[in-house]
């Protein structure tokens, strides 16, 4: 059976955050493009995922007109909690950098992408098998697949992005003598549930305990999201509501008597953990964006603020390429987003190492951790890099209406 061939400015394997986003920011520059995934719409809208948006983020979802329900549904949170050896310290945002992040969770970030395409006419193909890239050192390069009613199609492009997540496809067709991978494994994981429950606390807590870490997170007035360190090969199924809740509660307990709302656990599963990034970002006439490129631990709400921010560097690149005709420009995609990439690695590992109880580490190794919370809350430079890394650094002094 022939394929049938369709052309496009910019082909996208992905249709996550990254993929929805880019194709949106390319439209208002008038560039067209096709986004491919394998997943249906309805599973990437069941897939739960973070739930913390840096105000740039925000920003460049509202005012590049994606949607402004993140301004209605989603909320402030102006600082975090810290809790160790039993007390909560909150770390003010707006204090010390003049920012909040907002509790929006990626799935909706997700349904808000989806639906602004499809209204602006957006060629989105959900649903896809087999999806292959070749041809990626032309000028010419495609993206091979059948669509959802099993028929073979090509779409050829001039520009390819791969922004198919940690184990998509792009990635591993870069040849491996044309990229460097680092990496970083930790020796342990999040066991994730949603609960039916009010609120514990205002704001998310962020727990060293000598159990291990605890994150208590949100997602409405109704619904809580909350991790625990556990073991990489934890089975969720081996755990009974009751351990769940003593095991959390004992992470959190401490003089001042906080304890967590209980109630039913509707979802539960268990989390990897990794830090991983692929140098260059380009392969020939294909630039990775998003998990395709790097990967980073959940602690510190990082991974799809580093998507969006990577591919509104990647819109801006593509575009004076394009305008310029010179495909050299694409050489200016990777450094640029590659900065902010690495500081959010660190900023991951800092607050994953100062919060997790690493298996066989001494006693010593836990008066560290404390002394480097203590370097935190007991500073207003401590706190202030906290502040700035968490909001979002650097990128809060821009705004995004007419630039992206
Ligand atoms: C979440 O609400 O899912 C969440 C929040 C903050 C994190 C990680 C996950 O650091």
């Amino acid at each position: 059976m022939p394929s049938a061939v369709t052309r496009t400015t910019v082909g996208i394997v992905g249709a996550g955050p990254a993929g929805l986003m880019l194709s949106h920011l390319l439209a208002r520059r008038g560039i067209d493009s096709t986004v491919v995934d394998h997943r249906t719409r309805e599973e990437i809208e069941s897939t739960h995922r973070a739930g913390i948006l840096e105000a740039g983020s925000v920003r460049l979802l509202t005012e590049t007109g994606v949607s402004d329900r993140v301004l209605r549904d989603g909320r402030p949170h102006a600082g975090i909690e810290l809790r160790f050896q039993g007390t909560s310290h909150r770390i003010d945002f707006q204090h010390l950098v003049g920012e909040s992040v907002w509790l929006y969770p990626q799935t909706d970030v997700f349904v808000d992408l989806a639906d602004a395409r499809e209204r602006d006419g957006g060629d989105v193909r959900f649903g896809v098998t087999g999806t292959r890239v070749v041809d990626l050192t032309t000028e010419r390069p495609g993206i091979l697949f059948r669509d959802a009613e099993g028929a073979q199609r090509e779409v050829r492009c001039d520009i390819l992005v791969g922004a198919d997540g940690a184990h998509g496809v792009c990635r591993s067709a870069v040849p491996e003598a044309a990229r460097t991978l680092f990496y970083h494994e930790y020796p342990f994981a999040w066991f994730g549930v949603l609960v039916e429950a009010p609120p514990s606390a205002a704001e998310l807590v962020y727990t060293h305990s000598g159990r291990g870490f605890a994150l208590i997170s949100q997602r409405t007035e109704s619904v809580q999201r909350m991790y625990f360190q556990c073991d990489p090969d934890e089975d969720p199924a081996a755990w009974s509501e009751d351990r769940i809740w003593t095991e959390l509660q004992a992470r959190v307990r401490g003089a001042d008597g906080f304890a967590l709302k209980e109630g039913p656990v509707t979802d539960r599963s268990v989390l990897r953990f990794r830090s991983l990034v692929c140098e260059p970002m380009r392969y020939g006439s294909m630039l990775l964006a998003g998990d395709a490129a790097h990967t980073v631990p959940p602690t510190g709400a990082k991974g799809l603020n580093l998507a969006l921010s990577d591919v509104r560097v990647l819109a801006q690149v593509v575009g004076n390429a394009m305008s310029t005709r010179n495909r050299a420009l694409l050489d200016d995609y990777g450094p640029r987003a590659l900065r902010r990439v690495w500081r959010a690695q660190h900023f991951s590992y800092w607050m994953t190492s100062m919060l997790h109880r690493v298996p066989g580490s001494t006693d010593f190794d836990v008066r560290r951790q404390l002394g480097a919370l203590r370097s935190v809350v007991d500073s207003t430079a401590g706190s202030a890099y906290l502040a700035e890394s968490y909001t979002g650094g650097e990128i809060h002094h821009h705004t995004f209406a007419g630039r992206t």
